[in-house]
């Protein structure tokens, strides 16, 4: 094995956030293995086009031939599996992609490691096969319940959850039927620059900018609890490096929140740093709309193990990072035209037309 990790849709928001972070602080090469769907933008990974450690291919996770070349050749000591279909009012449109990607695709990876790890031999057993995942898993609490541990019992509620808890499984079982060395991680809501303006917090920045309506689903008081992207990196970094084989983290920000309370936050800070010119304040956007079907009421996450046992807590809270998101949006409208225009599809379409690089 090598020093190299290979990570999944390290194009998407928060796999770009992780190699950035894991280029900064660790010393391993990176191989991202992305197949640049509408939610993976290459150009968020451009600032490591030109770095030896880095190399980007272009594929599916489905591909069977592709992921095991990629073993053969890179030789990883760990895959980080973020590459997923992610947002769940797509999943309730159409699931079928949700099946493909999060179920068939996290089996081919999980096959392909375990053909992988049994040719190491000895050395196999220093392989790890961490595979990130969400709170949603655990379904949904109500207002006076206690918060999702790691011993929750899995009820899954939309597409996108139940797609992922069946993943979750299928890891868990890998690891429990043939050995391979696996961790799970369960998280919260993250939030933070290059998230794709479909998730909560971007679509009303962005809404919010141009004056257009904020949608705010049922009456406003779902409750989500957020965490700044970085620390989920933290997490990820940490759980890889002194998680114990087998075992899942839940990882959480200690910051449950109510949908209204998010968007009207938002709002106070755009006014202070884009106010509208003809001074009304941007709350005055706000629009409630038809719920979301089967819409979960409150996730909570009782990060208590990873804090005990590896050491980790988030460094941001919800009012420095939404500060951080709000400035960072502003700061990058080229990014927000990119993902927003037609353009990017055509763009890929022409970059990787018939290319399958392994
Ligand atoms: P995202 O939608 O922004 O990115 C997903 C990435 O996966 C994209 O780059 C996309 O191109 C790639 N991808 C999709 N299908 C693929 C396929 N078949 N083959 C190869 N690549 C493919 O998602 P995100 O918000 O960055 O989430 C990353 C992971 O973290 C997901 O597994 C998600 O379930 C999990 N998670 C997300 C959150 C959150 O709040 N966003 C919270 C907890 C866990
Ligand atoms: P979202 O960002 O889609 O994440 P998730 O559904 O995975 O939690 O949504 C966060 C919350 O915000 C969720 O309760 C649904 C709600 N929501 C709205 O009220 N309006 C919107 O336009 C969106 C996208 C989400």
């Amino acid at each position: 094995m090598r020093d190299t990790v290979m990570i999944t849709g390290g194009a998407g928001f928060i796999g770009s956030n992780f190699v950035r972070r894991w280029m900064a602080k660790e010393s391993s090469r990176v191989v991202v293995l992305d197949d640049l769907t509408y939610a993976g933008i290459k150009q968020n990974l451009s600032e490591f086009n030109a770095a030896p450690r880095f190399r980007f291919v272009k594929g599916d996770i489905n591909d069977e031939g592709l992921v095991a070349r990629l073993f053969e050749v890179e030789q990883p000591k760990a895959i980080l599996h973020f590459a997923a279909e992610s947002h769940v009012d797509r999943s309730v449109a159409s699931p079928g992609e949700f099946i493909r990607t999060n179920i068939h695709g996290t089996f081919n990876l999980l096959q392909c490691a375990r053909t992988y790890v049994a040719a190491q031999g000895a050395s196999g057993h220093e392989f790890r096969f961490l595979h990130v995942s969400t709170d949603e898993v655990y379904g949904s609490l109500g207002p006076d319940d206690a918060a999702f541990s790691e011993i929750t019992p899995y009820t899954p509620n939309s597409p996108y959850s139940a797609s992922k808890a069946a993943s979750d499984h299928l890891v868990r079982a890998y690891h429990h039927t043939y050995g391979l060395p696996t961790l799970v991680t369960n998280c919260s809501n993250n939030y933070g620059p290059f998230q794709f303006p479909e998730k909560l917090i971007p679509l009303m920045i962005l809404n919010a900018l141009n004056g257009k309506p904020l949608p705010v689903y049922g009456d406003g008081l779902n409750v989500r609890d957020w965490l700044y992207v970085t620390d989920h990196c933290d997490a990820i970094i940490a759980v890889l490096a002194k998680g114990k084989i087998g075992e899942t983290y839940n990882v959480g920000g200690n910051s449950e929140m109510s949908n209204i309370v998010v968007v009207k936050t938002v709002c106070a800070l755009l006014d202070e740093l884009a106010p509208m010119k003809d001074g009304r304040e941007h709350a005055s956007l706000i629009s409630y709309v038809k719920d979301r079907p089967g819409h979960d009421r409150r996730y909570a996450i009782d990060a208590g193990k990873i804090r005990r046992e590896l050491g980790w807590e988030p460094n941001e809270t919800f009012t420095s990072g939404i500060r951080k998101t709000v400035e960072w949006y502003l700061g990058n409208p080229k990014w927000i035209e990119l993902v927003r225009s037609g353009e990017y599809k055509q763009w890929v379409a022409q970059q990787y037309a018939g290319t399958h690089q392994a």
